[in-house]
């Protein structure tokens, strides 16, 4: 309980406990001795500890026709309701349009929220867009150096087409590392393939592997720390991708 307190290593805090620095209710601590944080006071060194809440990530296949805000005046089904978790108010990373699907994370860390959506930190987020017609060689370039939407040039984005879906429409991949509010939709309208259906595939590293829409996994702790690490760096490209 100490090493989660962030005191030190497990095995340094044996060596705390051994040393007689640590009290438990006044009383000298003892290996091994059964303690409750929320019940006894615990001293280190005279120092009273704070253990760290544990928090919730939760990784959801969004599907279509959920809103991802925590209330909706209109009613319509929301996310968090296909994670219905009892004593935990989770809220969803960023958002994604009523009609998007694909990947929403949801937690209740509002640090980590924060740093994954702030366009500084550069998170990449990768679309697949289903669009009308066959865009250009010229225009998915105009796509990927930045196109003029009403609130300003977007950032440099990778955009690949990955073939025709049909006799008229197109299939795009879209890596944006910004969130616009319907940034994907404008772009595909300002370049003249609007979009008919559109899906998240990925943020960062995570991805939809092993979920159908509406499921949910929770993160791993090697996950959470991995998109801990990507937040607290500026250059988080190779990170992200490897
Ligand atoms: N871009 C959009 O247009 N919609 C989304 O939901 C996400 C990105």
């Amino acid at each position: 309980m100490l090493a989660q307190a962030g005191i030190g290593s497990r095995r340094s805090c044996e060596d705390l406990i051994r040393d007689g620095r640590v009290r438990v209710d006044g009383e000298i601590a003892e290996l091994g001795m059964k303690v409750d944080p929320l019940k006894n006071k615990i001293l280190v060194d005279g120092e009273g500890i704070t253990l760290p809440r544990k928090q919730t990530y939760v990784l959801l296949y969004k599907p279509k026709g959920y809103i991802s805000t925590v209330r909706d005046p209109q009613g319509r089904p929301k996310v968090t309701d296909l994670v219905p978790l009892s004593g935990v108010r989770l809220f969803p990373v960023g958002r994604l349009d009523y009609q998007t699907s694909g990947l929403l994370l949801l937690t209740d860390d509002g640090e980590l929220a924060n740093m994954l959506t702030h366009p500084r930190y550069g998170v990449w987020k990768t679309y697949h867009a289903l669009v009308q017609g066959k865009p250009s060689p010229t225009v998915l370039q105009q796509m990927r150096e930045g196109l003029p939407l009403s609130d300003g040039k977007t950032a440099q984005a990778k955009v690949r087409f990955l073939g025709m879906q049909s006799s008229d429409k197109g299939l795009l991949e879209i890596s944006l590392r910004e969130g616009k509010k319907r940034q994907v939709r404008r772009m595909c309208d300002c370049i003249g393939h609007p979009v008919h259906e559109l899906e998240r595939k990925s943020v960062a590293f995570l991805n939809l592997e092993g979920l159908s829409p509406g499921e949910y996994r929770f993160l791993t702790p090697k996950e959470v720390q991995r998109l801990k690490k990507i937040s607290k760096r500026k250059d988080t490209i190779s990170q992200q991708r490897s």
